[in-house]
């Protein structure tokens, strides 16, 4: 695959397309969903404290931002009736192949401010998307639209507390690492793996920062996934740390009741929020 990333032409692309075509390239060269990092227990992980495994049983859900389909297969897993998976990118094929009941599932490659106004579903869900969409609300809003009266949806987010060491050096180094082709950026994140690995075994002697995501995540993923994790951290060109207060109002703004925020691992925000 080619990259014209390093081509300049005078404009700035726009950051949420241009985001989009980053992932488009990262899905392809990372294509399965391994392990825990496919597992339900990181599922579990994920929706808790708010939602808990068993409520997905029987459940309609879209998922906006499915990337290879992970979170759909964990649906899937978890027992959802039916699952509408919402990817804009090159990646929408990855997602068609990795599906393990396609049957079960509606893809529809758009963004996610074009999810159809279903007003039936049961559950929203958008893991690790909306802090990559420039203007984010259109995406929340359509999640609004789609849900049933009492339907739910479930975002999660990167955070700005708690990652005050990581944001220092992490945001610098992407103003250089968003830029760069895949093929100077594989061996950035290799440089990047083996400090990786002494870090999660000092976590287990020290309070270092992010030590509850390391112990908890980190650890749990294959060597392949770590190295995905570090990529996908420094590839797509745009990413946004929330703080609460902005990750509570994202959902609030949009009309959500009963909006609650939880601080995951103490470095990012599972937010939930009720369709009235
Ligand atoms: C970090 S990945 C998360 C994938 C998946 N949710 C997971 O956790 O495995 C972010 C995904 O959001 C998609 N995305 C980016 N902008 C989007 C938009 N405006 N609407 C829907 N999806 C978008 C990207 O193409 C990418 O696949």
């Amino acid at each position: 695959m080619t990259t014209n990333r390093n081509t300049k032409t005078g404009q700035e692309p726009d950051p949420s397309s241009r985001t989009i075509r980053d992932f488009g390239e990262q899905w392809l060269r990372y294509r399965d969903n391994e392990g825990y990092y496919g597992s339900l227990e990181l599922f579990s992980d994920i929706l808790s404290p708010f939602v808990g495994l068993d409520q997905m049983k029987g459940a309609t859900v879209a998922e906006i931002g499915s990337g290879t389909g992970r979170l759909v297969n964990m649906l899937l897993e978890a027992g959802a009736k039916h699952v509408i998976a919402v990817e804009p990118s090159d990646a929408f094929e990855v997602l068609r192949q990795n599906l393990l009941q396609p049957e079960k599932v509606t893809c529809l490659k758009m963004t996610g401010d074009r999810l159809p106004s279903y007003g039936h579903l049961d559950y929203v869900l958008s893991v690790g998307v909306l802090h990559h969409i420039a203007d984010p609300g259109p995406v929340v809003q359509a999640a609004f639209r789609a849900l049933h009266p009492g339907g739910k949806f479930l975002a999660w987010l990167y955070g700005r507390e708690g990652n005050r060491l990581y944001l220092a050096t992490v945001r610098p180094m992407r103003t250089l690492t968003k830029r760069l082709p895949h093929i100077l950026l594989t061996p950035l994140v290799e440089l990047i793996y083996w400090p990786s690995v002494l870090y999660v075994r000092l976590c287990h002697a020290f309070p270092l920062p992010m030590r509850g995501y390391v112990l908890s995540v980190f650890e749990k993923m294959s060597p392949r996934k770590r190295r995905l994790i570090i990529y996908d951290q420094l590839n797509p060109f745009y990413a946004k740390y929330y703080t609460r207060s902005e990750a509570q109002a994202l959902l609030s703004d949009q009309g959500f009741k009963d909006v609650q925020v939880h601080h995951r691992h103490g470095y990012s925000w599972t937010v939930i929020g009720t369709k009235p």
